[in-house]
């Protein structure tokens, strides 16, 4: 397994360059030999609490499928089903769980929460989304990157859409794998300044770039990849309309991908809405890869598993 430095993963901002390098390459590579890994089962007698306080059908299903083929086992944890629903604290919770299993996976609203958790658990805590960040998107993200393009540094990669967490994690992972990424939003929905600085901080080692436009048709010019996501998150219901309005001109449709370059792909984390954020034609077209993604992330949040658990005991 990948050398582990942290006990947790709840984020890319500490990772360094060969951190992320080793991690993709162990990631490439348990995808080319799962045959084997499941013979092995590494992680028999490894138990994944999973803590929910939002859906989800890639997050869930691939790390409890993840752990399974590997030997070990999952366990579903939604709040209503946990005291947690009923006031008992994080901490005790995480006390409580450090002695029943052996790393928890949580998705839940707020980041603050999630470093609470971990600083209460003595056993590894995962970040399975906040509002913050998606670091496991990620470092799936990379991989079907570097399948579709090979050597990912002085790649282009553009994000159009909103700046949430999804691309928050991809800032981070671009900036560590050398990648150029060219962002454009609305204006309002710009990517967080403190997750900017963080990115920077790491670009500056890897000589990764940033840049940023009101004009998606000007972000997307020379790009490998063009990504986007939802324009509403979970949690933002209420302010679907409104965002609707605002992100118009913002799809990504045949018409801006033609402006990339002609091979570029076409990413999504998913869930998707057609004729929303993108247009059917592009998520349904050739250029898209949005479903390697959803496979990956089973093969990286496997890696990522190995990394955590195995150096932890
Ligand atoms: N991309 C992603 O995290 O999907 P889910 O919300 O289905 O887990
Ligand atoms: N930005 C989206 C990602 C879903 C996987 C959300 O937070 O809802």
């Amino acid at each position: 397994a990948t050398e582990w430095t942290d006990k947790d993963f709840i984020g890319l901002a500490n990772w360094g360059p060969e951190e992320a390098e080793a991690f993709l390459q162990h990631a490439l590579q348990l995808k080319a030999d799962k045959a084997e890994w499941v013979k092995k089962a590494p992680l028999q007698g490894k138990n994944l609490g999973m803590i929910f306080d939002k859906p989800s059908t890639r997050t869930r299903i691939s790390f409890e499928v993840g752990m399974a083929q590997l030997g070990g086992h999952a366990l579903n944890l939604h709040r209503q089903e946990l005291q947690l629903g009923r006031g008992e604290t994080i901490e005790d919770t995480a006390r409580v769980l450090s002695r029943y299993v052996d790393a928890i996976l949580i998705r839940t609203h707020s980041h603050d929460l999630v470093t609470q958790l971990a600083e209460a658990a003595d056993i590894p805590v995962i970040n399975g989304l906040t509002e913050r960040e998606h670091p496991c998107q990620a470092l799936a993200d990379i991989m079907t990157l570097a399948e579709c393009k090979g050597e990912l540094a002085g790649r282009i990669c553009c994000y159009v859409g909103d700046g949430n967490n999804v691309l928050h994690s991809l800032m981070h992972i671009a900036a560590l794998t050398g990648m150029h990424l060219s962002i454009s939003t609305p204006k309002g929905y710009e990517p967080s300044p403190a997750i900017w600085q963080e990115a920077e901080a790491i670009a500056r080692v890897t000589g990764s770039t940033f840049s940023f436009s009101y004009d998606p048709a000007q972000a997307v010019k020379d790009a490998d990849a063009v990504y986007t996501d939802v324009w509403a998150s979970m949690g933002q219901e209420e302010e679907k309309e409104q965002r609707a309005q605002a992100f118009a001109g913002y799809q990504v449709n045949q018409e801006l991908m033609s402006r990339a370059k002609p091979d570029a792909i076409f990413m999504h984390c998913l869930p998707a809405y057609r004729g929303l954020e993108v247009s059917a034609d592009v998520i349904d077209g050739p250029q898209s890869v949005v479903f390697q993604q959803a496979e990956n992330r089973l093969h990286a949040q496997q890696a990522l598993l190995l990394g955590l658990l195995l150096s932890s005991s």
